[in-house]
């Protein structure tokens, strides 16, 4: 039975293009709410383990959320016996768990109904009450928090559950609070956060050491870091009127993520522009300067650029330091197949991408290319021949 199961989904939200905060959600069909693949096995045991040994660490309610805890249930219940037939069925108030051999009621459940939900799905499970001035965590299973622990935010409004955001406070919270509020039901929308951590277990409660692990070279990144995704759905639940926050954490190895064609540039140019705030937040001062040399190898190994003539756009200029503004529309031509330093900015093509094709890049809108510093240095070890100078 567990054979069936697909394996997990590899998802990565890169983006090079510059640095912003942003929510970020697309929407989604409503089935989407939680994803099951071939972890579910393991995960569940996991959470079950958690759920029995360590109840008042990754379970919390507050008064008036009862409503809302049995409606997920409830939803749940429905949802994965029509969506999944073959691993889950209903039996009027009985729900069966193919996978795991495990048989739920639904009228007299022995756990709160948010904890028997969170025993069914890979997902942790928020509820957010919407009722009041501002959007407040009132309940959660959580078995994998990235760094923080579900007692400090129980019954606090999103803006305190967020305080050690940086720029949240600023640059978020009026729009998250304002969509919470306005979250329609029948709508599901899905945001991905991301980080780099050097330990690769789901729950890591401990909000403390954000250095960072001083162990970690350019050698040996791509082995012993992980590409952490928090894949988060958004869900209003018609009945309670709360709005379901379901948290999906994957946990990548970094060579797996590298392997990837375009993701090295990709991620070099977001770490490299991350803020130095908010990269303390997520734990990236102490490795980021290894981090970014074993990306830059990365991508020069992935591409081939001793095939290469490279050369800027026919229009640019230098700015300070090394970021290079380009302009103008693209005219350089020569015998063979050349690569334009545009490349390193498309969003969607990244610069390996471009040298395995062999091809031109033609990105829609010209931006800061702001990775090209360290990728420069190793390319003039290994271009034939690199002209680097305003044009
Ligand atoms: C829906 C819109 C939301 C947005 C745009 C948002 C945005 C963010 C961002 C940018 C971070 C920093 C993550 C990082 O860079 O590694 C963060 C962290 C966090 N978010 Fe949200 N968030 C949203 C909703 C929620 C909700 C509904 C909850 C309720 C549980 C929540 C709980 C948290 C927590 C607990 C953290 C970690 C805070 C800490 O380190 O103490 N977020 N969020």
């Amino acid at each position: 039975m567990t054979a069936d199961l697909p394996p997990e989904r590899l998802l990565l939200p890169l983006d090079a293009g510059p640095f912003r905060m942003a929510m970020a959600f697309v929407s989604r069909p409503l089935d989407d709410v939680v994803e099951i693949d071939a972890l579910y096995p393991v995960q569940m045991q996991g959470r079950r383990r958690l759920l029995d040994t360590r109840h008042g660490e990754v379970f919390a309610v507050t008064p008036g959320s009862a409503a809302a805890r049995a409606e997920v249930l409830e939803m749940l219940a429905n949802l994965l016996p029509s969506r999944h037939p073959a691993w889950f069925a209903r039996d009027e108030d009985t729900l069966h768990n193919r996978l795991t051999g495990e048989t739920f009621d639904l009228l007299h459940p022995t756990h709160d109904p948010l904890d028997v939900a969170g025993r069914l799905v890979q997902e942790d499970l928020c509820l957010i009450d919407v009722s009041g001035p501002a959007p407040v965590l009132a309940a959660a299973i959580l078995c994998a928090p990235s760094r923080w622990r579900l007692a400090d935010k129980i019954g606090h409004p999103l803006l305190a559950v967020h305080g050690p955001v940086p720029f949240y406070a600023e640059r978020l919270s009026k729009a998250v609070d304002r969509f919470m509020s306005a979250l329609r039901p029948g709508k599901l929308v899905e945001r991905l956060n991301w980080g780099v951590f050097d330990d690769d277990a789901l729950f890591q409660p401990q909000p403390t050491d954000r250095r960072g692990s001083r162990a970690i070279t350019a050698e040996n990144a791509p082995d012993r870091l992980f590409m952490r995704v928090e894949r988060q759905t958004l869900l209003r639940l018609p009945r309670s009127g709360a709005v379901l926050f379901a948290i999906r954490v994957h946990s990548y190895a970094l060579r797996r993520v590298l392997a990837v064609p375009g993701t090295a540039t990709s991620l070099h140019s977001m770490i490299r522009q991350l803020p130095d705030a908010l990269a303390e937040y997520k734990g990236l001062l102490d490795i980021r300067a290894p981090l970014l040399a074993a990306l830059a190898k990365a991508v020069c190994r992935l591409g081939r650029p001793d095939q290469f003539v490279v050369r800027p756009a026919a229009s640019c200029r230098c700015d300070a330091g090394d970021r290079w503004l380009l302009r103008g529309p693209r005219r350089t031509h020569a015998a063979g197949p050349d690569f334009n330093f545009r490349c390193f900015d498309s969003r969607s093509f990244g610069m390996s991408q471009a040298l395995q094709q062999r091809s031109w890049v033609e990105p829609r809108r010209c931006r800061f290319v702001s990775s090209l510093g360290p990728i420069r240095a190793v390319m003039r070890q290994q271009v034939r021949r690199v002209r680097l100078r305003p044009g």
